[in-house]
Parts: structure tokens; C-alpha cells; sequence
């Protein structure tokens, strides 16, 4: 296969998306959210983080409890890995982000490769710099001002919640038992959506439209119910209804699917490019100066 064949790439991720025995029978929804934390440590102050260097091949970050279960996305695309050696994983995982999200039915978005592989651990980033779902505005806010997002786009990627479920504090799958070296747990359980694997506005309806309680889920973590205790949200979501300026965009975004694609198609793609400054060959840049050096 030659190097540069992207479009192969991409259809050895479509591939591996459909995935029987684990969760709602889908990939998708962990590879949206590898492709997102992969980037979500970036600091726009210093430069550091984001998904150049592919940093959590490492422990340090792997290891960090924002990251649990996003093992078996990692795992899962290593065949991929091994089919096209020539893609960096920093690539790759933000590629498989977004065939995932355009499988699922979401929107297309900008991708653009060059990022490469860290060859060791000095550029990964502190942990602890992901949101922590049990906090309100005021955090998301300082978690997503620190990367460069404005209100209007935290709303807009706050959006991703339409896809995938909370796990726990269990396994949620019998398959590939030995990729769950680590926890698999965030301690919150249940998807926010009947239909976890398409991607639409439901989510921002139903933040709207349903009643949400407080309760304590079964390993005694606090998160909002339906009703029918068959629906969740985080408190972090719930922030977005409080707050009357990210509501304002919740509200639009309910009404307004079109809209609602168009800017989560521009938050993911500048997500991905978080850090990424290419260099005159199209590599990005810390490797490329490095190996000036
Ligand atoms: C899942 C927190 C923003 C995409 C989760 C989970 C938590 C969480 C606790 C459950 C993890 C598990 O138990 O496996 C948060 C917080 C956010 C945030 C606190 C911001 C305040 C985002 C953004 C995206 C995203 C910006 C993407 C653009 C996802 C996806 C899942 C997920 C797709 C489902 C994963 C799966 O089914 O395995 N998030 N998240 N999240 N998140 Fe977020």
C-alpha cells in the first residue's frame, strides 16, 4: 500500500467500527473520544499538549484517570497501525476521530496529516488537564478558555455527548478481556441518548426537554437521571443548561441540527489541529526542529 494512501486508511478504520460484542455494538463513539482527549491537553499559553507526538503512547498520560477505557480504542487500531506502518499514531488517532464521527453520521471535517510520534517522553503533558465531569461553568470554562475555545464552541463539542455511553465502573464487554489492563471506569454509567451510535442534536434536546434528577448511580457517584433512570448526564452537562450563555447555544442547537453540524465539524477540526504547527514538508514541527538540532 503506499505511503500517503489516506483514503486506505480510512477504510481499514470504517473496518473496525463495527465491533459485536462491545458496547452498542460500536467503536465509534471510544474512537471520537481517544481523538479528543489525544488533543484536549493542549494549553494554549505554552504550547504544550495536543495531539502532535501521540503522547499517550506513554504511561504518564495513559495512566491519567480522564484516560480510563481508552485503552481498547489504542488496541483496537494497532492492526490498523500494522497494515500502514507509514501513518504516525498522532495521525492516526485523529483520523479514526473523524471516520468514526462521518460513519456515524455526523458531519465531514477538515483533516490534515503530518503530526509524528514523540520518540520519548519529555513532551507529555502534566495530568489532570482534561475536565473533570463532577464540576460546573466556571471549570469547563478554564479547562476549554486554555486551549482557545470560545462558549458558543464548548457547547458545539459538548455536542460528541450524542454518541457513546459512561461506563462505570466495570468492564462493559466480554471481548478482548486482556486489553483491560487498566480501569475501565469514569464511575458515571449509562449513555446520554437512545441511539448512541448515530450521531445527531438529541442530545441537546433532551438536555431541554427531559426531566434530569440527582441521584447517586450504583457505586454511589452522582450524576442525573430520566425518569426512567435509563438516560444520563454529567454534571458538567447540566452546567450548559444553567448557564444562560452556553444554554443560549444548547437552545439553538436543539432547534437547529444544520447549524449544530456546521460548528461541530469547525470545533472538531480545530480540536485537531490544537499544537500542530507544520513545518515547510508538511511534518509538524517539534520533531522537525528537533531534529535540526
Ligand atoms: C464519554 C466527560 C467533553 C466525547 C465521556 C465520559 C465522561 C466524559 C466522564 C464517560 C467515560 C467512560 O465512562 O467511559 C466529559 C467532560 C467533558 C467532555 C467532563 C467536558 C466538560 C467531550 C468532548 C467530546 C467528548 C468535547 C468530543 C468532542 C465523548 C464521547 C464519549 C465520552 C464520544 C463516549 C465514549 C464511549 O462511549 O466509550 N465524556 N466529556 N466529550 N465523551 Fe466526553
Amino acid at each position: 500500500m503506499a505511503a500517503g494512501d489516506y483514503l486506505a486508511v480510512r477504510d481499514a478504520i470504517k473496518k473496525i467500527i463495527p465491533q459485536s460484542s462491545y458496547d452498542d455494538g460500536s467503536a465509534g463513539p471510544v474512537l471520537v473520544r481517544l481523538a479528543w482527549h489525544a488533543c484536549g491537553t493542549y494549553d494554549k499559553k505554552s504550547g504544550t499538549g495536543g495531539s502532535n507526538g501521540a503522547t499517550m503512547r506513554y504511561k504518564l498520560e495513559a495512566s491519567d484517570e480522564a484516560n480510563n477505557g481508552l485503552e481498547y480504542a489504542r488496541k483496537i487500531l494497532d492492526p490498523v497501525r500494522q497494515q500502514f506502518p507509514w501513518i504516525s499514531y498522532a495521525d492516526l488517532w485523529t483520523l479514526a476521530g473523524v471516520v468514526a464521527i462521518e460513519y456515524m453520521g455526523g458531519p465531514k471535517i477538515d483533516w490534515k496529516p503530518g503530526r509524528v510520534d514523540d520518540v520519548d517522553e519529555q513532551y507529555v503533558p502534566p495530568n489532570g488537564r482534561l475536565p473533570d465531569a463532577t464540576q460546573g461553568e466556571d471549570h469547563i470554562r478554564s479547562v476549554f478558555y486554555r486551549m482557545g475555545f470560545n462558549d458558543q464552541e464548548i457547547v458545539a463539542l459538548s455536542g460528541a455527548h450524542n454518541l457513546g455511553r459512561c461506563h462505570g465502573t466495570t468492564k462493559s464487554t466480554k471481548v478482548a478481556d486482556s486489553i483491560y489492563t487498566n480501569s475501565f471506569a469514569s464511575g458515571f454509567e449509562g449513555p446520554w441518548v437512545p441511539m448512541p451510535t448515530r450521531f445527531s442534536n438529541t442530545y441537546f434536546k433532551l438536555l431541554l426537554s427531559s426531566q434530569w434528577h440527582k441521584r447517586k448511580n450504583s457505586v454511589g457517584v452522582e450524576q442525573y437521571n430520566d425518569e426512567d433512570n435509563e438516560l444520563m448526564m454529567l454534571p458538567t452537562d447540566m452546567a450548559l443548561v444553567k448557564d444562560p450563555k452556553f444554554r443560549a447555544w444548547v437552545e439553538k442547537y436543539a432547534d437547529d441540527k444544520d447549524l449544530f453540524y456546521r460548528d461541530f465539524a469547525a470545533g472538531f477540526g480545530k480540536l485537531l489541529e490544537l499544537g500542530v504547527i507544520r513545518g515547510p514538508e508538511g511534518k509538524a514541527l517539534r520533531q522537525y526542529a528537533r531534529a535540526k538540532l
